[in-house]
């Protein structure tokens, strides 16, 4: 697979998809967005020092959803820095966001997108880069490291990935504030799979479709 290496893009994931249109499969990755996007139309801050970049694939969106968080989570394993996975695949330190993932479907393609505040500097609240917790690390080695995990990671089977997944998820077990389309809701996970959450409300589980979670905190 080719790697394209670009100073600056407006998103890595849209420049995707042009490739996707001229029939080529790589891995984008761009020093600076300057429309990086987030989950749910929100905008991603992309400045200079993160590591910013998308993977075209084929595959199980659910799946790969899942894979990338985990594989995140044990890269950053090999630098001893301990991390978790908030539902559905923010990657934080210390509850603060260090990572996030947005995926989106073209073309029959997956479109992987990730970015990981590595050297950047953080103005938000409840967000963390490695440089802000003080470590310098070399982002081109970091994302080396990622892609060796993840594609072998890619080669284990769909139960084996959540078994891990719930491993290192921070959203387990915890009391958590729910904003979905048209309520906010209250209650304990119990469970997560790939469908979405078991969530313990005092008098039933109930079970929230992960395309339904607009925010989730703990409470
Ligand atoms: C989120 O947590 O809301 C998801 C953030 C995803 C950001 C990455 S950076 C590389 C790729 N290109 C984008 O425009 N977004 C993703």
């Amino acid at each position: 697979m080719k790697i394209v290496y670009l100073k600056e893009v407006d998103s890595t994931n849209d420049f995707a998809k042009k490739l996707i249109d001229n029939g080529d499969e790589a891995i984008i990755i761009a020093e600076r967005q300057s429309k990086g996007k987030g989950r749910l139309g929100r905008i991603w801050i992309s400045e200079e020092g993160g590591l910013y970049f998308t993977i075209i694939l084929k595959g199980d969106p659910e799946f790969i959803n899942f894979l990338s968080a985990v594989s995140v989570v044990e890269t950053l394993r090999q630098y001893n820095i301990n991390s978790g996975i908030k539902f559905p695949n923010d990657i934080c330190v210390d509850e603060k966001k260090l990572c996030g993932v947005l995926i989106e479907i073209y073309k029959g393609y997956v479109i992987l997108g990730i970015g990981i505040n590595v050297n950047n500097d953080i103005k938000i609240e409840r967000a963390v880069s490695l440089k802000s917790l003080g470590y310098d690390i070399n982002k081109f080695e970091l994302l080396f490291k990622f892609l060796k995990i993840f594609f072998e990671n890619m080669k284990k089977d769909k139960e084996k990935i959540l078994e891990t997944y719930k491993k290192y998820s921070i959203t387990i077990n915890r009391p958590v504030k729910i904003l979905l389309p048209n309520k906010i809701i209250y209650g304990k996970v119990v469970d997560i799979d790939y469908s979405g959450i078991m969530l313990d409300i005092g008098n039933k589980i109930i079970n929230i479709p992960a395309g339904d979670v607009i925010h989730l905190r703990f409470d």
